[in-house]
């Protein structure tokens, strides 16, 4: 599938659910026998430490982590498409200069948000930020079950904007496996079953039509 897509996860908020979904969406990729890269541009460094802590246990384990800033990353971003099939981009929440730049040479920016109200206040600043530089996605995450009210109402709020690819559930399997540098999509049958198709629409409209 070279050359690569680009993907950045991007929110205003803290505590969408970025790291989380940058993490099951790498290793659902990977499962897939894609090559994937993943770039954590938070200074907290979350995805750093996931990273860290997966290649302790396994050193030969993906995806492959590159370490670069804000400012360099579009410079070498034509080179990574040639690289690996799928970088993950996951992102500080900030509307930084930088980050639009580096919106604008990904090939979508997939927007976690939970479904409170304060958090889909966000939603309309990033959307504006981001329309006309990358084409946009959702995916909605910690809902309180699949077809929650806020779960629904989120859903149609969202989707008349961009395409929702998919829910998560408030599930301890997301963070449980996190702690040795796995994902709930590795060790959880139900956010596996959850994170699949999220994986699946988002490479659908990447254009892979085979994943
Ligand atoms: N579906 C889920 N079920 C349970 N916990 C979740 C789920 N998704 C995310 N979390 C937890 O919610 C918190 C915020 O998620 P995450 O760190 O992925 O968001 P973020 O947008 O990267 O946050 P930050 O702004 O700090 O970078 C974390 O503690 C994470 O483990
Ligand atoms: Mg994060």
């Amino acid at each position: 599938m070279k050359p690569g897509k680009i993907v950045v996860i991007s929110k205003l908020k803290g505590g969408s659910g970025a790291t989380t979904t940058t993490r099951e969406l790498a290793t659902a990729a990977l499962a897939d026998s894609k090559s994937v890269a993943i770039i954590d541009l938070d200074a907290q460094g979350s995805l750093t430490n996931w990273w860290n802590r997966r290649t302790a246990e396994n050193p030969e384990s993906g995806p492959k982590l590159i370490q670069v800033s804000p400012e360099k990353l579009p410079g070498i971003m034509d080179q990574l498409c040639g690289k690996f099939d799928l970088v993950l981009i996951d992102t500080p929440p900030s509307t930084h200069d930088a980050l639009r730049e580096i919106a604008n040479g990904a090939d979508m920016a997939v927007i976690p948000t939970k479904p409170t109200i304060d958090d889909l206040d966000a939603v309309g600043p990033i959307i504006r930020q981001l329309r006309g530089v990358v084409p946009m996605a959702f995916v909605i995450s910690q809902v309180t079950s699949k077809r929650s009210p806020d779960a629904v109402e989120a859903t149609e709020l969202l989707s008349a904007r961009a395409p929702v690819i998919g829910r998560t559930v408030i599930r301890v399997g997301y963070y449980r496996a996190a702690g040795s540098g796995q994902s709930g999509f590795e060790t959880d049958k139900t956010v596996r079953e959850e994170v699949q198709p999220i994986y699946e629409n988002l490479m659908a409209l990447l254009g892979d039509h085979h994943a």
